[in-house]
């Protein structure tokens, strides 16, 4: 089911619905997990590094995505999505430097376009994104490394406005393994004379994705996945074709969702190493997994055991499953202390899962979930992606029906939402 529209006012918005979930599967489950939502929306703009047409393959057809495709378009490539999951840029003719800010504040990762932006024209002028429901997501590390690879960074009337004559290579240091600012760094690197290596680089599987996108286009990154990059720029870059990795928090979320509802889940499509983290917890709480290639096969007997969870930086427990966890624990059969460390506000989930029973207290950046032998359905809100995610999960476990409102955040992140959800062996319907 592809993204209901609707027109309000001047704007195209996402039909708010909500979703439904009858508690409990009613079978096991097998989910093909999509392209990565996280790559997508860096190689979406890195596409600009060249001219001619880029052919992206396995593209989510997700809100995110949309989005992003829509900033290309107004910056004026071409840009089609020709079937399943292949998505065509063509960005040849003269592109605008500015991004537009009613796209851009619908999007964080619209502040992708800053590097690509000034490494193609040697300027650009894109909106700060803001702060979202998990916190005030700064962008220091994005301009700072921006600006000693010598641009002028200047942020003027809620726009980041970034002008370089020229960028030469440099040593970038990043006081936090940042992905957004590793990646903006990397794609702006690319047209600095001579070498730039980022220093406590991101390790995250999406910027190794771009960094593979980038080297497939005649790029030369080296050591994307360490916490040492080095970029050496002005290599000429042509559109390629390429395809990007499964989506690892999806399928996470999948895993987490099929065992909440009993039985057995398995995604495929995956690749078992970016899940180590999470595989590993799950094992600690008592789970039988087996993984066979780009399957994993997931299945729990009786309630999970506790855990204690830290959410760090790849390969660290990722932030993207902290909600999801957290909905799988209540039902754990004791008690479990998860330590959100990556953003100072991602706890919203906390009081909606109250809602269907949950026993669990924040204290800053630490939750603690008593668990408890049965969860209830009722009427939720989701205002963020993982949260609504979160709310999912919950609901599957719940006895009776869940219905959650705000269905159109989960939608930005999760394709076919309600097609995998029946997939998963879960009954789940929309109600406008
Ligand atoms: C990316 O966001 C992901 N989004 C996020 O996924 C993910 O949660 C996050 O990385 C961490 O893994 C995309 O890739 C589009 P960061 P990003 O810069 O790049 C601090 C989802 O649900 N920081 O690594 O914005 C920041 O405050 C989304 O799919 C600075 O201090 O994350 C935060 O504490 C949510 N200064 C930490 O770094 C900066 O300049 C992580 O941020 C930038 C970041």
């Amino acid at each position: 089911m592809g993204i209901a529209y609707t027109a309000k006012g001047n704007q195209i918005v996402p039909v708010t619905r909500r979703l439904v979930i009858r508690g409990r599967k009613v079978r096991d489950g097998r989910v093909r997990i999509s392209g990565a939502k996280n790559s997508a929306v860096a190689l979406l703009p890195a596409t600009l590094l060249a001219d001619g047409e880029s052919v992206l393959q396995n593209v989510p057809d997700i809100a995110d995505v949309a989005v992003q495709q829509d900033i290309l378009r107004e910056l004026g490539a071409t840009v089609t999505r020709t079937n399943a999951g292949e998505v065509r840029v063509e960005a040849s003719g003269a592109l605008s430097h500015e991004v537009p800010y009613p796209l851009a504040k619908r999007l964080r990762g619209s502040v992708l376009l800053l590097g690509p932006l000034v490494a193609r024209l040697g300027r650009a002028r894109v909106p700060l994104p803001g702060g979202c429901a998990i916190g005030s997501r700064p962008l220091d590390l994005h301009l700072k490394g921006l600006r000693e690879l010598g641009a002028e960074v200047e942020i003027e009337h809620g726009y980041i406005c970034a002008q370089a004559k020229s960028l030469l290579g440099t040593e970038i240091y990043l006081d936090f393994p940042s992905v957004g600012a590793t990646e903006n760094v990397m794609m702006a690197a690319t047209a600095a004379r001579g070498v730039t290596v980022i220093y406590n680089a991101a390790k995250e599987p999406e910027v190794v994705d771009l960094a593979n996108f980038i080297n497939a286009m005649g790029g030369r990154v080296i050591g994307a996945g360490t916490d040492t990059i080095k970029i050496e720029g002005g290599h000429p870059l042509r559109a390629v074709e390429y395809s990007i990795i499964p989506d690892r928090i999806e399928a996470g979320t999948y895993l987490l969702a099929g065992l909440a509802g009993g039985g057995s889940v398995t995604v495929e499509n995956v690749i078992p190493t970016h899940l180590e983290a999470l595989l590993a917890k799950l094992e600690e709480a008592g789970v039988e997994l087996a993984d066979c290639g780009d399957a994993i096969t997931a299945r729990l007997v009786g309630r999970p055991k506790p855990l204690q969870v830290k959410t760090l930086p790849y390969p660290g427990f990722p932030t993207d499953l902290q909600p999801q966890l957290t909905a799988f624990l209540l039902l754990s059969e004791g008690t479990s202390v998860i330590s959100e460390r990556i953003f100072e506000d991602r706890f919203g989930h906390v009081d909606e899962l109250k809602r269907l029973g949950g026993k669990l207290e924040t204290d800053g950046r630490t939750a603690v979930i008593k668990g408890v032998e049965r969860l209830t359905g009722s009427h939720v809100t989701a205002t963020d992606l993982r949260m609504g995610a979160a709310l999912i999960v919950a609901g599957i476990a719940a006895e009776g029906e869940t219905v959650i409102d705000g269905v159109e955040h989960i939608q930005r992140g999760y394709e076919r939402l309600t097609e995998k959800l029946t997939d998963l062996g879960v009954v789940a319907d929309w109600i406008d």
